[in-house]
């Protein structure tokens, strides 16, 4: 079971403090300011887990805390604010269903794939698996959340996306369970959150975005146009993934995780754009500026992180 994580700054600490405090002791009115963006980011990190897996240390009852929910709204809206914010807008002139994967081609920001696939050290490829993990142990689960506020078409076809990243049934197939058995074999722990002490901001601010769009009817144009931009940057970087840790000698069951999604991103990118994204827009044609807000978030934080890791490295981003 997950534990909590180090506590970054002085809202952290309150935060933390008082949870595993719950049932016993009522939850103090928390009043105080993020320290730093990483206190920000690890506390809401920490609160949207309250409705995954939960902490080994936190009763259930967390979940349901008026002033943890009160926390968790401010540090939503925050995280909401920053990326409308810096968000350039709906794209002009591009139609979404013909000109989508054209308009996310032309983001092309810096790429650890390619980094992974030609050069990078085994160190690094190593802490790259730890920081991905705190997403793949969890894959698709924040995409779940949005299944029942999807009219009929549209939920369907998540619902058989969805049903491949859960493995089609089989158990030993599910994408996080495949990524966790690649991680026990290169050595890595497999467990749920075990790397979060190691995240920088970027790593959880993409898993809280994606965390806060699932989670929020009012957003579900943007994560679904998140799915659909994550899906058409999957397929390409996941071969040269697979390719990076066969150059590094890393476990045949690591670099599988990977080739199982070359192809499944190829179809699942097709699926979320067009059976999911313009299928939703058809019935609600007022959240398209929601879904290529969603497809931005998801560009925007993933060269964020790319940005970040390539600079930890020495690597020019
Ligand atoms: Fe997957
Ligand atoms: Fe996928």
């Amino acid at each position: 079971m997950t534990h909590l994580p180090k506590p970054r700054g002085p809202l952290g600490v309150a935060v933390l403090s008082a949870l595993v405090d719950v049932p016993t002791r009522e939850v103090p009115r928390i009043d105080l300011a993020p320290g730093s963006s990483e206190d920000a980011a690890l506390t809401l990190w920490v609160l949207h887990e309250l409705s995954y897996g939960g902490f080994a240390e936190v009763d259930d009852r967390a979940e349901r805390e008026p002033e943890l929910m009160r926390v968790r709204r401010r540090l939503e809206d925050d995280l909401e604010a920053s990326l409308r914010g810096r968000w350039p807008g709906v794209p002009d002139a591009v139609d979404l269903e013909t000109g989508f994967f054209d308009w996310v081609a032309s983001h092309d920001g810096p790429s650890l794939a390619r980094h992974v696939q030609t050069e990078a050290t085994e160190e690094q490829v190593l802490d790259l698996l730890r920081l991905r993990s705190v997403y793949h142990l969890k894959e698709a689960d924040p995409t779940t959340w949005v299944i029942p506020r999807l009219p009929v078409a549209a939920k369907a076809a998540l619902v058989e996306l969805q049903y491949d990243e859960y493995g089609v049934g089989d158990p030993s197939r599910l994408h996080a369970g495949l990524f966790a058995r690649g991680m026990e074999a290169s050595g890595l722990r497999p467990e749920p959150g075990a790397y979060v002490d190691e995240a920088p901001v970027e790593i959880l601010e993409q898993n809280n975005a994606l965390s806060m769009f699932g989670l929020h009817r009012r957003l579900r144009g943007a994560a679904v146009g998140h799915l659909a931009a994550f899906e058409a940057t999957s397929s390409l970087p996941s071969r040269r993934m697979a390719q990076g840790l066969e150059r590094l000698g890393f476990p045949a069951a690591m670099a599988g995780y990977y080739t199982e999604h070359v192809e499944a991103d190829a179809v699942h990118e097709q699926v979320a754009l067009r059976d999911i994204c313009v299928a939703l827009v058809a019935e609600e044609p007022m959240l398209e500026r929601d879904v290529w807000f969603g497809a931005w978030a998801c560009l925007d934080l993933e060269n964020r992180t790319a940005a970040r890791l390539l600079t930890s490295w020495g690597v020019a981003a």
